[in-house]
């Protein structure tokens, strides 16, 4: 094979490019996008990885290659936190039972039912906004966010109303996430048992969370089936061939999973939306004006969600700047191949950055700017929209990944997401407090660093 290495920063003796990748992981993948292009080099320590940032790239190893491009182990990263579960089970055999057995409460029909507890949630959030805050009061809107969406997957997947535990886990998960995440990307990793303060920091999380959720298996095991949601399902669910149904270790990390992968993901997507609304006033303007008409004063409806395309076109446009996951999980190359022209060493890794692929020149117009008319047919620049969605390739916009790994809560995330903005831009909006810079920080998903503090604005008087 003559295909030429890859081009990259060059790194320290030793830790290679490791130390610069755990400062700041987004802001040196986007860097290196510029300087570099669509396949950038690094080495982290002994192992070499590959950054791709074509969505052509995308295609070849999490479509077409899946088979040859697993994901990568993650028993001592990700996996510490949530075990075996959909998103960390790197064994294809049980990973398809578990995804087949899952498939069906995610299915777009069967999510149509959860529209009325996803708007009753935000419901609460807004009654809750009502009684505690004053017009102008610092709100961390990073922090509500997380509290109505965890209250969401919660009462959806697992019939379980969240209370200040629960809140207490959406904190655990957060800081056993932003662990696991520091410790994936460290070229030498020591063994968690020894004493360190992290470690200490990590067990006491998890120990947290796993109490909670063998609660929550311990209680319905005792009430026993009958609410038709995912627990039912993974309880009932038996191995075609050896009758077996799921151990409760195996029913833990599935829950986990789907709390972990299913509320900090949605609820950074709609931190950012405030965050960039709070900049673009007439996007904001637009937005309430969209929401005010259709749904006057009521909360809004599944069948709302076609009339509001410009409340969807908000959230994808801001899935689209900051993608909640700006990376997929790493892949292995089982075999030494070629990827964009370079050479591919077998055992590599190999990183598809969703957050450069979003902002590709050769596929968006102005990649930097929040215009969430891209997403909506019709209006004024309809023709220059229209070029733009022609030129642009399928995986050009790919938040919630590509090919069999592809996110089983997708359907559920693009109804969560418009529901709730649709509701709380009718309420209230925010706006950025002075002098406060907002950072994004990688940790496993895309968010404010240290929060995202803004001040309240009910909207005559609704919140
Ligand atoms: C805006 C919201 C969301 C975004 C941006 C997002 C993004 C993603 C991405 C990019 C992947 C693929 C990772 C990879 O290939 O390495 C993924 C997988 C996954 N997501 Fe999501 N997600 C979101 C919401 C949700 C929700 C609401 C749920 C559950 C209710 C969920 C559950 C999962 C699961 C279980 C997987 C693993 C699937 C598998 O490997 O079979 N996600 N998500």
């Amino acid at each position: 094979m003559t295909a030429p290495v890859a081009p990259g920063p060059r790194g320290v003796p030793l830790l290679g490019n490791a130390p610069d990748l755990q400062r700041n992981m987004y802001g040196a993948m986007a860097r290196d996008f510029r300087r570099y292009g669509d396949v950038v080099r690094y080495r982290l320590g002994p192992r070499v990885v590959h950054l791709l940032s074509h969505p052509d790239l995308a295609q070849q190893v999490l479509v077409k290659g899946a088979a040859q491009h697993p994901k990568i182990p993650s028993g001592d990263g990700l996996g510490l936190l949530l075990g075996r579960g959909l998103v960390t089970n790197d064994d294809h055999p049980s990973w398809l039972r578990q995804r087949r057995m899952m498939q069906p409460v995610f299915h777009r029909q069967g999510l149509a039912g959860l529209a009325g507890e996803m708007t009753a949630a935000g419901d609460r959030m807004l009654e809750r906004w009502r009684v505690r805050y004053r017009p102008g009061d610092a709100v961390d809107v990073a922090g509500e966010m997380m509290r109505v969406t965890l209250d969401i997957i919660s009462r959806t997947m697992f019939s379980v109303a969240v209370d200040e535990e629960a809140a207490r886990i959406g904190t655990a998960v957060e800081e056993g996430t932003q662990f696991v995440s520091q410790r994936s990307r460290r070229a030498l990793r020591l063994p968690l048992h020894w004493p360190l303060p992290g470690h200490a920091g990590f067990r006491a999380a998890k120990g947290t969370i796993d109490a909670h959720i063998a609660g929550i298996i311990r209680e319905r095991r005792a009430a026993g089936p009958g609410r038709g949601d995912l627990l039912d399902l993974l309880m009932a669910a038996q191995d075609a061939d050896t009758g077996e149904r799921m151990t409760d270790r195996q029913l833990h990390d599935e829950v986990l999973t789907v709390i972990g992968a299913g509320h900090e993901t949605t609820a950074n997507a709609l931190s950012w939306a405030w965050f960039l609304l709070a900049q673009h006033p007439q996007v904001l303007a637009r937005l309430q004006a969209e929401v005010d008409g259709v749904l006057e004063d009521r909360d809004p409806t599944l069948a709302d969600l076609g009339r509001l395309p410009y409340t969807a076109g908000v959230f994808q446009e801001t899935l689209r700047l900051y993608p909640s996951a700006p990376m997929v999980s790493p892949r292995l190359v089982l075999e030494a191949t070629i990827l964009g022209g370079y050479a591919i060493p077998a055992r590599s890794a190999l990183l598809v950055s969703i957050s450069n692929i979003h902002r590709h020149p050769d596929f968006w117009a102005d990649p930097g700017t929040f215009d969430p008319g891209r997403w909506v047919p019709g209006g004024p620049a309809q023709e220059a929209q229209a070029q733009e969605v022609q030129k642009r390739h399928r995986l050009a916009f790919m938040p919630f990944g590509a090919g069999p790994r592809l996110c089983i809560g997708n359907n559920f995330a693009l109804m969560e997401g418009p529901l709730l903005l649709a509701q709380m831009a009718r309420a209230a909006e925010f706006r950025l407090l002075p002098g406060h810079s907002v950072q994004p920080e990688m940790a496993v998903t895309l968010r404010p660093r240290g929060g995202l503090p803004m001040t309240f604005w009910p909207r005559r008087g609704r919140a």
